[in-house]
């Protein structure tokens, strides 16, 4: 069992397909909610969110397991509290698991070196590296609607270089057998496949790369990530042109298998990377990756060995 979530990378094959199994029976028989238990779990979360904050609120809600929401903002978080030193003081208070959300890339990895052997830790997104959860969701999400990972044609459409999620996702994707993933955006945007271990993975400039997927992974575009984005700048061009060559309209989801489904982890920039039409057309399941996030979740915390 594991004592920490931090990247999908960590899981084996089985263990994912063991996490989308429990999920999918959580739809069915909800755990029996036990008053006895004890486990306490800080959420906390120093870059904004809804889905995974409150996915996990819920999933503790559902396993039994009390939260501790630490609002950062109002917190002592700004006089300089150190990320290891709140930890330890809410430790001292009884907490012994935490979810953590950080802006810095391998914050968890720096966690678990120093507080690991106290602390239970789960990944909920750190910088650009990682969201183990959000992919383990999007897993439970392909699952439901196509099946056969090995014959899968996955896009995955957009900003996949500051994107934790996309990168999360080709690592869960590879794992589960997924031979054909490809990496679709402007040249200043695409992750550099530069790893013998992303073999299935390439990556494409040209938008009729859609032809034929089966799941198209839409991208937000990561302005907090990529820099200014005030008038005039390259960043602004930028922009603008990926809204006019690459942004999922009806016309080009049309390039897919006319079943394709269309993801996105949200949250969606309407008008940006998806049109609102296909964002709420019948071809997308975005929704129903939010509740599936609750599912997936709730797995985690049965799957761990929460004190
Ligand atoms: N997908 C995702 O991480 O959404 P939030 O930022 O709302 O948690």
């Amino acid at each position: 069992m594991l004592k920490h979530l931090l990247q999908i990378s960590d899981l084996k094959r089985t263990e994912i397909e063991s996490l989308i199994l429990l999920a999918e029976s959580l739809q069915l028989n909800p755990p029996e909610m036990n008053e006895d238990r004890k486990a306490l779990v800080g959420l906390l979360f120093y870059e904004n969110s809804t889905r995974t904050r409150l996915s996990f609120e819920l999933a503790a809600h559902i396993s039994g397991i009390k939260t501790v929401n630490l609002d950062i903002n109002t917190s002592s978080v700004k006089k300089d509290e150190s990320i290891s030193d709140t930890i330890q003081t809410l430790g001292a208070m009884g907490i012994q698991s935490f979810v953590i959300r950080h802006p810095e890339s391998y914050m968890l990895e720096k966690l678990v070196s120093t507080l690991g052997e106290q602390f239970h830790f789960i990944n909920a997104g750190d910088g650009q590296h990682a969201h183990p959860t959000q992919a383990l969701l999007d897993m439970l999400t392909i699952h439901q609607y196509k099946k056969n990972f090995a014959q899968l044609r996955v896009g995955i459409l957009g900003d996949s270089l500051h994107s934790r999620v996309a990168k999360s996702d080709i690592v869960a994707l590879q794992l589960l057998g997924c031979r054909d993933i490809r990496l679709i955006g402007p040249k200043e945007w695409l992750l550099s496949i530069t790893d013998s271990s992303m073999a299935s993975v390439k990556t494409y400039q040209d938008i009729k790369a859609l032809e034929g997927l089966d799941v198209i992974i839409t991208l937000r575009v990561q302005k907090e990530r990529i820099g200014d984005f005030s008038d005039n700048t390259d960043n602004m061009n930028s922009l603008n042109h990926y809204t006019q060559q690459y942004q999922l309209t009806t016309e080009r989801l049309k390039y897919a298998q006319s079943d394709a489904i269309v993801m996105h982890p949200g949250p969606i920039n309407r008008g940006v990377e998806i049109a609102s039409e296909v964002a709420d057309g019948s071809q997308a399941v975005i929704l129903k990756q939010v509740s599936n996030g609750i599912l997936m979740r709730t797995a985690i915390f049965e799957s761990l060995n929460l004190s």
